[in-house]
């Protein structure tokens, strides 16, 4: 994971520099400087490296799938820099650092995340990323679902409503495949477009993605509960305070140990056609689930 992140990070850093792209007129100082400061240093880049592993199952990687990767975690650092924000979960702290509106301003931190949410697309869509331009489109499209209405966003605004609907568990799980699990099923399932995989293998890895990113949420909802705020880079005990609707409030810890267990051997499972070519993507699921950062 540590070599997969710092390639990304590298590419990164490329991409947020101030040189300026076909067509545009000026890049701010102050905006740029907000976004590398939401982007680099301090995250796991767990999907940016589910991306790379699920492209590698079928011999693909390269610059074309550094950029793919790139262009998620741009997508995932925006999600954070605006979950973080005074109208949403008002965190001070993110990756161990101040969050953006901390560091800057709250109109600075929306610009960095809008801006990382538009040059997500710029970075897939351009030629540089070397892949044919029916695959291109085919990225574009799946990241913008995946971050969109019925993904990511619609997730953050059921997480924000949940504290007055009180959804129960199905409306929980909903809230949080989206929220959480849509990008996470995009890494996955990115990797293979990028690798041109058949379909079945497509939805194999989209399916190992659904599994992992509900996982991923399980934890991080645990770890809200039990982690350590030094070790996690953020503030514990949120959830809580929120009245956030989560499976850990609803059911309690054991059970939720319970589940992850269950959905790491589901994930697994789904990778048995791959062999050892899927070895770090399984070892990744029990990572997730076992996490404490
Ligand atoms: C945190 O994501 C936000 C959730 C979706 C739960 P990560 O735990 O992947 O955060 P970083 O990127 O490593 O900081
Ligand atoms: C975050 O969920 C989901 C997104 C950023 C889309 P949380 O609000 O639980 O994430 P943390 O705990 O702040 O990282
Ligand atoms: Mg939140
Ligand atoms: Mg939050
Ligand atoms: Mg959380």
């Amino acid at each position: 994971m540590e070599s997969r992140a710092l390639a990304v990070e590298a590419a990164l850093v490329r991409l947020l520099d101030g040189r300026l792209r076909d067509g545009e007129i000026a890049r701010p100082g102050r905006l740029l400087e907000a976004m590398r400061h939401g982007v680099l240093a301090g995250g796991k880049r767990l999907r940016p490296f589910l991306v790379m592993e699920s492209a590698a199952i079928f011999d693909a990687g390269g610059e074309a799938v550094l950029r793919v990767a790139a262009a998620l975690e741009c997508v995932h650092c925006y999600s954070l820099i605006h979950d973080d924000l005074p109208s949403m979960d008002n965190d001070d702290v993110r990756r161990g650092k101040p969050t953006v509106h901390r560091a800057f301003d709250e109109a600075a931190a929306i610009l960095a995340g809008d801006g990382l949410l538009t040059y997500a697309f710029d970075i897939l869509a351009d030629d540089a990323t070397g892949l044919p331009a029916a695959t291109r489109l085919e990225l574009v499209l799946g990241l913008a679902r995946a971050a969109g209405i019925g993904g990511m966003v619609g997730g953050q605004m059921l997480d924000l409503d949940a504290a007055r609907a009180r959804p129960g568990e199905a409306g929980i799980v909903t809230l949080q495949a989206m929220k959480t699990g849509a990008l996470i099923r995009y890494a996955c399932e990115a990797g293979a477009v990028a690798g041109q995989a058949d379909a079945a293998d497509r939805e194999r890895l989209a399916e190992f993605g659904s599994a992992i990113g509900l996982a991923f949420q399980l934890a991080d909802d645990l770890l809200d509960v039990t982690g350590d705020a030094a070790q996690l880079g953020k503030a514990t005990g949120k959830d809580k305070g929120a009245g956030k609707a989560t499976l850990v409030a609803l059911h309690g810890q054991d059970w939720t140990e319970r589940q992850l267990r269950g959905l790491v051997d589901q994930a697994r499972t789904l990778l048995e056609p791959f062999g050892s070519k899927a070895a770090h993507l399984v070892e990744a699921a029990s990572f997730i689930a076992e996490r404490r950062r």
